[in-house]
């Protein structure tokens, strides 16, 4: 059951919360427990039903569950053939970032100018990696980076210390060296089923 692998995960999730507060520690010690949702193949079954996320200024999420006690919420992100993010960040908030099914390119950048100049910002790539069904991006507060889905509709399952949308996050155009804020993902409650 899809739902049971969700519940399990929570639970660990949950646990995990509890006995260790270190962010990194946090973080990097939920990335195998994530997998473990990624690998359950009535998962990637039930994600091929999810709905199809709109990617505008704006991307929609949608919103499985926030937790009442910790704040984390698990997201389920669709993508359509061809589609790519903005380059952007996710400011303070902890992001795990797992592919549940079809392969993205998940590209990183580092910001090279001293950030003095408002809405102005200069980056470079430094990784560019694809990223198959089970692989996990650990995403740490304020790192610049943007995926991509290929030939094929993907789907993600992202894990945030808290829920987007209600504070503002770096975008980048390194054509023009433009930095502006915007707020990140719309929440669309959605039942993980
Ligand atoms: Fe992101």
């Amino acid at each position: 059951m899809a739902v049971a692998a969700f519940d399990r995960f929570i639970q660990s999730a949950r646990a995990l919360f509890a006995r260790e507060k270190d962010p990194a520690r946090r973080w990097e010690g939920l990335a195998p427990h994530l997998s473990e949702l990624l690998a359950d193949p009535e998962v990637v079954e039930a994600s091929k039903r999810w709905p199809e996320c709109a990617h505008k200024e704006r991307a929609e999420n949608l919103l499985f569950y926030e937790d009442p006690d910790f704040g984390f919420v698990v997201n389920g992100l669709t993508k359509a053939p061809h589609t790519r993010t903005q380059i952007h960040d996710h400011a303070h908030n902890w992001t795990l970032y797992g592919v549940l099914d079809g392969t993205e390119t998940i590209m990183r950048y580092e910001r090279v100018d001293d950030k003095s100049k408002p809405e102005y910002a200069e980056i470079r790539g430094v990784s560019k990696l694809r990223a198959g069904p089970g692989e996990v991006d650990l995403v740490r507060p304020w790192e610049i980076h943007a995926e991509a889905s290929g030939e094929e509709r993907t789907v993600a399952i992202i894990v945030r210390a808290e829920k987007a949308g209600g504070f503002l996050q770096g975008r980048y155009d390194p054509v023009n060296k433009r930095y502006w804020q915007g707020y990140g993902p719309i929440q669309v409650p959605y039942e993980f089923k």
